[in-house]
């Protein structure tokens, strides 16, 4: 009997992933480049679903045609390589996918190279971590719909399920689901500092307790801020160090690590014109986080501001902190919704933004209640431009803005940071204005470059002679 998929690279998302498809009835050839892992998995095993190859040669032929290979592989080189390995073994009309983190622009590379060959090649954005891998990511397929239509029984399959709704549909053409997952992982990175920034206020401004902070995440999470990072994050404080006995909180190392995808979606950002600068803040947070030597040292020199604090009212400004993490979502969405909306412009994807939103409703990382919203809002302006100018957004910043300049505010005059709360009122505030400062820039470039600039009143371009 045939295998009706197979699975290379088994760390634990791709184990997990194998084991997932599994459990759903697939018969699953898994393989890995070293023996060790390949191993690892067998001996957990209690089921024949699961078939071990140590050859790639006899992994291949395993595989029912088309054949069907799903890369679990860490993003780079290291799936070129398993490609070249593969390529000799495998007919015109097999598949490739690869769930990993691969940069986008790597996959439309490897796509245009496979296509060539006959080889059809999927980017699949998976997210959930280890345990959405083996209980149902939330997944995002992008390259050819018929090569999507063949596996897509396994994917839906596999996937979270929201109402029985399978968190997976296809994205569009080449790198595209990769990209969505790209901007997936930026969006994450700003959500989860929003979060570090709420925490921050409540636990420096309003001295709470690590305790009463899980009490307030945990209540915030039976709201409109349901979410897994707010879920996740009332956990967190939960947990004790067995060591100390104090909160884990208190004794983990303040430097963030990042692993590309979030410096990714900003330097596509950058390079396209898009304003992501809430996602742009959030890595920028990691990058000062991780020059802890050098904060300790300016510790010494530099002070803050010299004012006397004020005794703030517990519950009103606990409300205000929610107003404010609220609406710093809601733009940090709207931005990375953007991304998407531009991004599939400028390269042709017709990205389904509606869809994108109801697949991130479950299994990935910022799954949110919110999501069913931000759908909605997509259902009924497809072409809508910003999230932020639907109805239900707009009510809701007009409301909630008075929370985020309050605590914007008194991280200012209080000399705490909140780069990403700051960077979302400076957004609202900028994109609310029908008028800019940038006539002062632009009369600048044309006073020192004759850049020229354009006239509100007449049409074409203009140069002065300022001098
Ligand atoms: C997911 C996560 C996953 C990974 C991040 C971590 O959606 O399942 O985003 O892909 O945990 O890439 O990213 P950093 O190491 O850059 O924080």
């Amino acid at each position: 009997m045939f295998n009706s998929i197979g699975v290379i690279g088994l760390g634990v998302m791709g184990s997990n992933i194998a084991l997932n498809m599994a459990s759903k009835g697939e018969q699953v050839a898994v393989y890995n480049y070293t023996r060790d892992l390949t191993d690892q998995l067998v001996a957990k095993l209690d089921n024949q679903s699961l078939k071990p190859y140590y050859e790639i040669e006899d992994f291949v032929q395993s595989l029912e045609a088309p054949r069907k290979v799903f890369l679990m592989v860490t993003a780079g080189k290291a799936i070129d390589s398993v490609i070249h390995s593969l390529l000799p073994h495998l007919e015109t009309g097999d598949i490739i996918m690869d769930g990993g983190n691969s940069h986008y622009v790597d996959t439309e590379r490897r796509y245009d190279e496979l296509k060539a060959k006959g080889i059809s090649y999927l980017g699949i954005g998976v997210s959930g971590g280890e345990v959405g891998a083996l209980k149902g990511p939330s997944i995002m397929p992008g390259g050819d719909k018929d090569a999507y239509e063949k596996v897509a029984p396994i994917l839906t399959k596999i996937s979270a399920k929201v109402n029985n709704d399978p968190c997976c549909t296809y994205i569009g053409p080449k790198g595209s689901g990769h990209f969505v997952k790209m901007v997936h992982n930026g969006i994450e990175y700003a959500d989860m500092q929003l979060i570090a920034e709420a925490y921050t206020f409540l636990r420096e401004k309003l001295h709470l307790e690590v305790n009463e902070i899980a009490d307030i995440f945990e209540t915030w999470n039976q709201g409109e801020l349901k979410s897994y990072l707010i879920e996740i994050t009332a956990e967190i404080l939960r947990k004790k160090d067995e060591v100390t006995g104090l909160p884990l909180i208190d004794v983990i190392l303040d430097k963030a690590g990042q692993k590309g995808t979030g410096k990714w979606t900003s330097m596509q950002a950058i390079d396209n014109g898009i304003p992501a600068s809430i996602i742009t803040e959030a890595l920028f947070a990691r990058y000062i986080s991780a020059l802890k030597e050098e904060r300790v040292n300016a510790e010494k020199i530099l002070t803050g501001p010299k004012t006397v604090q004020q005794k703030l009212d517990k519950n009103e400004w606990i409300d205000y902190i929610r107003q404010a993490l609220y609406m710093g979502k809601v733009c940090a969405y709207a931005q990375g919704f953007t991304q998407y909306k531009m991004s599939s412009e400028l390269n042709g994807w017709d990205l389904p933004l509606k869809d994108i939103a109801l697949i991130f409703r479950g299994g990935c990382i910022i799954r949110a209640e919110f999501l069913n919203v931000i759908s909605e809002a997509y259902q009924e302006q497809p072409n809508l431009a910003n999230l932020l100018i639907s109805p239900y957004f707009a009510e809701k910043v007009t409301d909630y803005q008075a929370g985020l300049r309050k605590v914007v505010c008194e991280g200012i005059t209080s000399g705490i940071s909140f780069p990403c709360l700051s960077s979302s009122l400076n957004f609202y505030d900028s994109y609310r204005k029908g008028i800019s400062n940038a006539n002062i820039l632009q009369a600048q470039r044309d006073y020192f470059g004759a850049h020229t600039y354009e006239r509100r009143d007449l049409a074409g371009v203009f140069h002065t002679d300022w001098q």
